[in-house]
């Protein structure tokens, strides 16, 4: 396990993932019942801008540096950034919130956040970080091995992220399906945001296909690229299936990613996409 969030923070693909994120969360707090958010691969919580990682790879400057000052940026980004300026006290971007520090912004006081992380370091300093807040707790366990052990939650609603680093792809992507498959007969109806590399389209178009039965099941997947995604080149492009998006969400990405692709493009290989399976509704 050498995979530091600390070096990627902040990047177009936790724009993508966390935007996705935010979208979801305001969306299940329109119905009062008390939700769950199950963060399988939840990393240390809280990355300075000005740290020792992100400045030796400061992939975030390209990323939420660009959308820091974006005057018009479109109203469905609000939610993402409204978590990122509460994890900064004044003007200047110093911090970036990952996704346990994300969804905590997002939930109510009775909802309720079960963050895993496997790096003993990584989930030391997430537990330490969220030491005070009731709501959440942290397990320091294989994200997909607690898949199949806590769910479904007493509250019987909520969103699962998945976000496993892919230092070996074909191993994350293979333990990601397997523990997918496995959630949806336990806990069908929840909302599963699953983020992806996007290096081989035809590996995701495979993936997706399998894991939604042909439209058996409703997702919506959403892909944001910088710029031209190749099989062994740097990360420029990623993807998300949302399995049992919220019904604004298809409209919502539609909105958001051509003009944030624009935002964050590095060529003119720029893009997005944003396509429901058959099944989605
Ligand atoms: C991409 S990062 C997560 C970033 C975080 N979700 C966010 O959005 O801020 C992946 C994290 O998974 C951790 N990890 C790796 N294998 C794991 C496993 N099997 N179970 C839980 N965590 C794991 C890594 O230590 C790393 O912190």
């Amino acid at each position: 396990m050498n995979y530091r969030h600390a070096f990627h923070v902040g990047n177009h693909a936790d724009i993508l993932k966390h935007a996705c994120l935010a979208l979801v969360l305001e969306h299940l707090r329109r119905k009062a019942t008390p939700f769950v958010v199950m963060d399988t691969h939840a990393g240390r919580g809280r990355y300075a801008l000005d740290g020792e990682e992100a400045t030796r790879s400061p992939e975030w400057r390209a990323g939420v540096g660009r959308l820091w000052d974006w005057a018009e940026a479109p109203p469905e980004l609000g939610p993402l950034m409204a978590a990122i300026r509460a994890a900064n006290e004044g003007e200047t971007l110093a911090a970036y919130p990952g996704s346990p520090l994300q969804a905590l912004h997002g939930m109510r006081p009775d909802d309720r956040l079960t963050a895993c992380e496997l790096h003993p370091e990584e989930a030391g300093a997430l537990r330490r970080r969220l030491a005070d807040d009731p709501r959440a707790q942290v397990h320091e366990r294989d994200g997909f091995e607690a898949m199949g052990a806590l769910l479904p939650p007493p509250e019987r609603r909520g969103l699962i992220l998945i976000d496993p680093p892919y230092e070996d792809r074909d191993l994350d992507m293979g333990r990601s399906m397997k523990a997918l498959k496995r959630a949806l007969v336990r806990f069908g109806y929840a909302t599963y945001l699953w983020w992806r590399p996007l290096k081989d389209l035809r590996e995701i178009e495979r993936a997706d296909a399998e894991i939604t039965s042909g439209g058996l099941v409703k997702a919506l997947r959403a892909d944001l690229a910088v710029d031209r995604a190749t099989p062994e080149g740097r990360l420029v492009a990623s993807s998300m299936l949302v399995i049992n998006p919220p019904y604004t969400l298809e409209a919502q990405l539609g909105a958001l990613l051509p003009p944030l692709a624009a935002r964050l493009a590095l060529s003119d290989k720029a893009g997005w996409r944003v396509e429901a399976t058959a099944g989605a509704g």
